[in-house]
């Protein structure tokens, strides 16, 4: 097994350091780094950010931040070696002449620096234009972008120029957390280890897949960010598009990000368009009203506070998704993804076609078909549902459905389930960028996105209201029943 090393020094600055992406998964990552003892002893990490604090301060905030949201026990001597690393910056990011103070801050030395942009995209460009200005960009220097890059192709063209001025594209990691889920990064051990998989992983095996990404969170507070956003840009346009291409991708020739990003781009550039032709019938839109979780009342997105309550944005949506190629032609994958639903709960589901002839029609008058689920979170896991005989005499040749269990928390015990951030953060420390997406595939998504948002937007229709706690609105069992196939609950 490959062995990961130290890796080389660097400095990580963190613009938004006090933010909250920062405290709760940024920095509890690169302590978990500091545990595996995963990051260069000479390494610094700069806290970029608009108040005035003291370093002290600035280290009393991120001991505080690790305290909750580190889940385990914190370990005194290794919170000791990570707080030495800590610098803090205070820095107005729009202002280009003040980055010469960050240029005091930052070593002088040859390491590579690592300029995370944990700030709204909005001022990545300026960003840009001050290290520029204090000239304190190299070609060994990378740049890691959050999203959402942009709200459109349009807009995330302007931001991708902006700081394609400044970096080149392999300088750049532009992160979609979801890749970093070791569920999955499983995908593609499951795809590409397994013969059983790489041969039947085609419209000749597989009926259809259903990829579900359930949350039972409202929004949260960020009523401002999400009304202008919705599910379809919050969740679609990245998270469910990786997954998707992860699922329908060709096998790369290697794991190099040449290779899976080169086959990832071409999955999600064959998904048939979805537009003002076809708009009602691939697609539902949903919008949670009042309703109850776990026997408790919660609001609806129109009551939630700061609420503007003739809202037609969506907190649900359904899709059915088709790729257009040699593998795919006629398989759907029905993408469904909300906000207040009855719980936390993001599966795939990957339907084998059924056996073209029944030789137990006296156990089954309908024999099941195969069905793999990889279980994303939580409660991560694989499962392959099979036939199998009923032990015992008595019985002629009685079957039931049975499932091979291979869930981590059975297989694994002991084995603690590494946050999504930590990984993409030491891939960052590597200079691997197999995990982060490349420009090409955000273009490519935003273009199959834009085309859904184009198409609701003509049709001018509020969003079908579900309550909160319920699977969606009806019309999306409709939208795959259409197909008589049925959501698995
Ligand atoms: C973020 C979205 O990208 O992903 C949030 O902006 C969403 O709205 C979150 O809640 C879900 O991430 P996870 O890892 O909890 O599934």
């Amino acid at each position: 097994m490959k062995k990961l090393d130290c890796q080389s020094a660097s400095e990580i600055i963190i613009f938004g350091a006090l933010g909250d992406l920062s405290r709760r998964k940024l920095l509890p990552a690169l302590y978990q780094l500091e545990v595996c003892g995963l990051i260069n002893e000479q390494s610094t990490i700069v806290g970029v950010a608009r108040p005035t604090h003291s370093l002290d301060e600035f280290k009393a905030i991120v001991v505080d931040s690790l305290k909750s949201f580190v889940k385990e026990a914190i370990d005194q001597e290794v919170l000791a070696r990570f707080i030495a690393r800590l610098v803090y910056q205070q820095l107005d990011m729009k202002d280009a002449d003040a980055y010469k103070g960050l240029a005091t801050t930052l070593a002088k030395g040859n390491d590579t620096r690592i300029y995370y942009f944990s700030t709204p995209p909005a001022i990545y460009g300026d960003i840009c234009h001050g290290l520029d200005h204090a000239n304190l960009i190299s070609a060994k220097d990378r740049v890691v972008m959050e999203k959402p890059i942009g709200h459109c192709l349009a807009s995330s063209k302007v931001i991708n120029d902006q700081v394609a001025r400044f970096f080149k594209e392999q300088q750049i990691y532009r992160i979609d957390h979801y890749l970093g889920k070791e569920t999955v990064l499983n995908l593609l051990v499951l795809r590409f280890a397994n013969s059983l998989f790489t041969t039947n992983w085609d419209r000749n095996s597989i009926d259809h897949v259903q990829i579900t990404v359930a949350e039972s969170v409202g929004i949260e507070g960020r009523w401002g960010f999400y009304d202008e956003a919705g599910q379809m840009r919050d969740m679609i346009q990245n998270h469910l598009l990786q997954i998707l291409s992860l699922l329908a991708m060709e096998p790369p020739a290697d794991l190099s990000a040449e290779s899976i990003r080169a086959e990832k781009l071409k999955a999600v550039k064959a998904l048939c368009p979805i537009d003002r032709t076809n708009i009602k019938e691939k697609t539902v839109r949903g919008q949670y009203a009042d309703g109850f979780l776990n026997g408790i009342a919660v609001p609806g997105y129109l009551n939630e506070e700061g609420a503007n309550t003739d809202s037609k944005t969506e907190t649900f949506v359904a899709i059915k998704a088709e790729i257009d190629n040699w593998r795919w032609s006629g398989v759907p994958f029905y993408l469904r993804t909300g906000k207040r639903m009855p719980a936390k709960h993001s599966e795939i589901v990957v339907h084998f076609k059924a056996q073209p002839h029944n030789i137990f029609k006296d156990s089954y008058s309908d024999l099941p078909a195969n069905k793999l689920t990889i279980r994303l979170q939580p409660d991560e896991g694989v499962e392959l549902q099979m036939m199998n005989k009923i032990p015992g005499i008595a019985t002629q040749m009685n079957i039931q459905e049975n499932k091979l269990d291979l869930s981590f928390n059975e297989t694994y015990k002991n084995q603690r389930v590494i946050d999504a951030y930590e990984r993409l953060m030491l891939e960052i420390l590597n200079g691997n960028q197999s995990l982060f997406v490349s420009r090409d595939e955000v273009e490519a998504a935003w273009t199959w996105a834009d085309s859904i948002i184009d198409a609701w937007q003509s049709t001018n229709e509020a969003p079908k209201p579900y309550a909160a706690g319920s699977w969606g609105p009806v019309s999306s069992i409709s939208l795959i029943a259409r197909d008589d196939r049925q959501w698995v609950e």
